[in-house]
């Protein structure tokens, strides 16, 4: 696992957005899985604005990691609904290039089925884009998810629970169960980039990055991955204590040409 650590937030969205670029030049069919969630909403702006310079975005296929269960079909907190509108809209794609975790569907067991099996015949995703919740959960593998779980429904842990109490936008009752990826799914991707930015995500970011693997931090799963990287801001790196890759100068340290 590589952990680059970044002056601020814009940084730590530009090397995503590069990671994205570098995907969509370098894979023939490109599957890119996409987080949502508050980290890499400046990433996805940053994409939009060079939709116009996006080679390979006509070849894209784009994958959900997780939804959430209970919400009405056009509640702005339905993460297909985040990702429509932060991701497919302004990319000017549609629908049909989403590959939708369905939290309507009568048997959900199915439609986890049919999700996983959408993605074997895609042949896996090639770039997973992650967050990461206080608790360490990714996706909405809480702490105690086993490593080799697969795409299923899940109920929040009850951090999750607080955390959204104040982050959704609409929603009158916070969902207590999801539908998401599986840590077995996630580790499954290619390539893994996950962001962390402020001081809220610092404890866990030192947990995961000098820790070892431990079912209480679902994150910590990602140290078994062979190509994940760790893009933190200095706020979320506050709290490390070894083992960061690259570290970019201090601003106040950098050469200024005039
Ligand atoms: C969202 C998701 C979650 C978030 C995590 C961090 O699709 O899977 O794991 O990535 O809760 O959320 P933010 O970025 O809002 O701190």
């Amino acid at each position: 696992m590589i952990t680059l650590v970044k002056n601020h937030h814009g940084l730590v969205a530009d090397a995503l957005v590069a990671r994205v670029r570098d995907a969509l030049v370098c894979r023939s069919n490109p599957v890119i899985g996409l987080a949502t969630g508050r980290t890499p909403l400046l990433a996805y702006a940053t994409l939009a604005a060079q939709s116009r310079d996006l080679p390979g975005l006509d070849r894209a296929t784009f994958v959900m990691l997780d939804e959430y269960l209970g919400l009405p079909t056009d509640s702005p907190d339905r993460f297909a609904n985040v990702l429509r509108k932060h991701v497919l809209g302004p990319l000017g794609l549609d629908d049909s290039r989403l590959v939708r975790l369905n939290p309507d569907a009568a048997d959900l067991g199915l439609e986890c089925e049919r999700f996983e099996g959408r993605l074997r015949e895609l042949g896996g995703v090639d770039l997973q884009i992650l967050g990461i919740g206080t608790n360490g959960h990714i996706g909405f593998n809480e702490p105690g998810a086993h490593g080799d779980s697969r795409t299923r429904v899940v109920r929040l842990d009850d951090s999750t629970i607080a955390d959204n109490t104040s982050a959704l936008i609409s929603a009158d009752e916070v969902p207590r169960y999801a539908i998401t990826q599986g840590l077995g799914t996630i580790l499954d991707a290619k390539e893994i980039v996950l962001a962390a930015t402020g001081v809220s995500k610092a404890e866990i970011i030192a947990e995961l990055v000098d820790g070892g693997v431990d079912e209480k931090v679902p994150a910590s799963v990602l140290r078994h991955h062979p190509n994940t990287t760790v893009i933190a801001d200095q706020d979320a790196a506050g709290r490390l204590i070894g083992h960061v890759s690259e570290k970019s100068h201090p601003v106040s340290s950098m050469q200024v040409s005039r």
